[in-house]
């Protein structure tokens, strides 16, 4: 299993809910932790906060979120199963998103700087979690996942809101039409 990016179709995909935490859903968990490390190896600039199952072409209700969103050498992330938002809250803001799915691009994304979600852990315990700021915002970035939804889906206005990652790890503005839209690797002919 490998990260998949745009344009696969599976990343457009509804993802079914987990019946039963068995073997077999742990070990799509560890996959999923083990592939957010190795992309984050080559990616020197970026820390890999958080990544939805149907990333790697599973598509089932699994999340998993980085601990730690700071300290590159914490690796250690919570797993969120059937995830699901039970409210959003405050006021919509807008910052920086990327996703390892789509690659190269970056995004001013509008969100709610609240949410409230429940979700199971590992160990079968429901669990909910009230969150602001980033998590709110990584939270609804991958509850997205689980729909289909990318991040730029978001974007209403396209104009002066993509950015790429220079060499030195600053975002630089990009245009949406040559760069994002005429990409065919990244969008596919749709
Ligand atoms: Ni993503």
């Amino acid at each position: 299993m490998k990260i998949i990016t745009t344009p696969d179709p599976r990343l457009r995909e509804k993802s079914t809910k987990v019946g039963v935490i068995d073997d077999e859903v742990l070990k799509i968990i560890e996959k999923m932790r083990k592939l957010s490390l190795d992309w984050e190896k080559d990616h020197p600039h970026e820390l890999s906060a958080a990544m939805a199952a149907p990333q790697m072409g599973v598509l089932k209700r699994i999340i998993i979120v980085r601990d730690d969103m700071e300290d590159k050498s914490k690796a250690e992330f919570t797993a969120l199963i059937n995830p699901e938002v039970i409210k959003t809250d405050g006021k919509i803001e807008t910052d920086f998103e990327g996703c390892l799915s789509v690659p190269f691009v970056y995004g001013k994304v509008p969100r709610a700087s609240k949410v409230k979600i429940k979700a199971l852990l590992e160990d079968g315990t429901e669990v909910r979690v009230k969150a602001d700021g980033q998590l709110a915002r990584i939270l609804q970035h991958e509850i997205d996942h689980l729909n289909g939804i990318l991040f730029i889906d978001h974007i209403r206005d396209k104009k002066d809101a993509f950015y790429k990652m220079d060499d030195n790890g600053d975002l630089i503005p990009v245009d949406y039409e040559k760069e994002i839209l005429g990409n065919t690797e990244l969008w596919g002919d749709e």
